[in-house]
């Protein structure tokens, strides 16, 4: 009975000691346990005088109680400490400055591809698309470009095995459209071509908006109008200058280059327009009627006009860019200033 109190002691100081919960749980058994010190004493109370008996059990309870309350106290202790140490290391420090979000943004030229889809939707003009690799016949012959014609060497083009190429013009598109669908026909058609080609203001990859306005009486003053107005709305300038010159394509006649008033020095003359006042933007012309043959189009009653522009040019007179493989390198700086 006089270890008690030291046995009680001796506890209550292994306990404080230990720091985590399955050590706490051991020390337990060593005190509490079937063969624990009390359960020792507890087995030898059958051995006292009955009247002894009584208080020495009393008092070993008593002392039971108290390593009972020393371990859950410990354990309480412990318990806070595992969650304290917890919450230590998942805590987020709420006063960080943030990594910034950088938002994305579209491309200049498809930035400029939307509005002119835009425009010319509002006119309405509908949108066709076709595949960038092209058969001879699409790009060249149902254009009134045979085999042995001089015209194909004004393209420059790329040959896919099996004697296919990559389109060098949108104009194949609107080979396409007009065999699917009667007149009126008023479409464009935007999408990327490909030339062997590549410098300052060339890029073997461009992009070309074509056009295409086919009906009864469809006119070349109806082709001027429609231009004029489209370069007026893109550029925002009510007034700029656009004058057509004789030129030749293939499949149009008669045909034009399309020049419009220099955005940069309003036609006084600069670097940009050679001195010259004007920017050539694209062709045009009236289709030609054996186009129109090729697609069973009857050329007795339909006649319509063709264009074509490119956009990568547009985006550079629009936003000042003077190179074009700026476009191509897909340096983030230049890029986000489009955002
Ligand atoms: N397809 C011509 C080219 O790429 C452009 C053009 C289209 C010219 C329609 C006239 C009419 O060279």
């Amino acid at each position: 009975m006089q270890n008690l109190d030291q046995i009680l002691t001796e506890a209550q100081a292994a306990f404080a000691a230990i720091d985590n919960p399955a050590e706490l749980e051991q020390a337990k058994a060593r005190y509490l346990g079937k063969s624990g010190a009390l359960t020792e004493l507890l087995k030898q109370l059958g051995k006292m005088p009955a009247d002894e008996r009584r208080e020495a059990g009393a008092r070993i309870n008593q002392v039971k109680d108290s390593i009972e309350a020393a371990l859950n106290e410990r354990r309480e202790a412990l318990r806070e400490l595992q969650l304290q140490a917890q919450l230590a290391k998942e805590a987020l420090d709420v006063t960080l400055p943030g990594r910034g979000k950088h938002t994305g943004g579209l491309h200049p030229v498809n930035l400029t591809l939307h509005r002119i889809e835009e425009l010319f939707r509002s006119v309405g003009f509908a949108v066709a698309e076709g595949p960038e690799i092209e058969t001879d016949f699409y790009n060249f012959t149902a254009l009134n470009t045979p085999e042995d014609h001089p015209a194909r060497s004004m393209h420059d083009t790329f040959y896919v095995e099996g004697g296919d190429l990559l389109r060098t013009h949108t104009s194949p598109i609107q080979v396409r459209y007009m065999m699917t669908h009667q007149p009126p026909i008023k479409v464009i058609a935007p999408g990327r071509v490909y030339r062997v080609d590549s410098d300052a203001t060339h890029s073997p990859m461009f992009h070309q908006v074509e056009g295409l306005w086919i009906d009864e009486h469809v006119s070349f003053a109806d082709l001027k109008g429609v231009i004029a107005d489209f370069l007026r709305r893109f550029f925002e300038q009510d007034n700029l200058k656009v004058r057509f010159r004789p030129s030749f394509f293939p499949f149009t006649e008669p045909s034009a280059e399309i020049d419009m008033g220099c955005v940069f020095c309003g036609g006084a003359g600069c670097r940009v327009c050679s001195h010259t006042g004007w920017l050539e933007v694209g062709g045009c012309g009236m289709v030609h009627p054996n186009v129109l043959k090729h697609v069973n189009i009857d050329s007795q009653k339909y006649q319509g006009f063709a264009f074509g522009m490119g956009p990568d040019r547009l985006t550079m007179l629009r936003y000042g860019v003077n190179d074009l493989r700026l476009f191509y390198e897909n340096d983030l700086r230049f890029l986000k200033q489009f955002n």
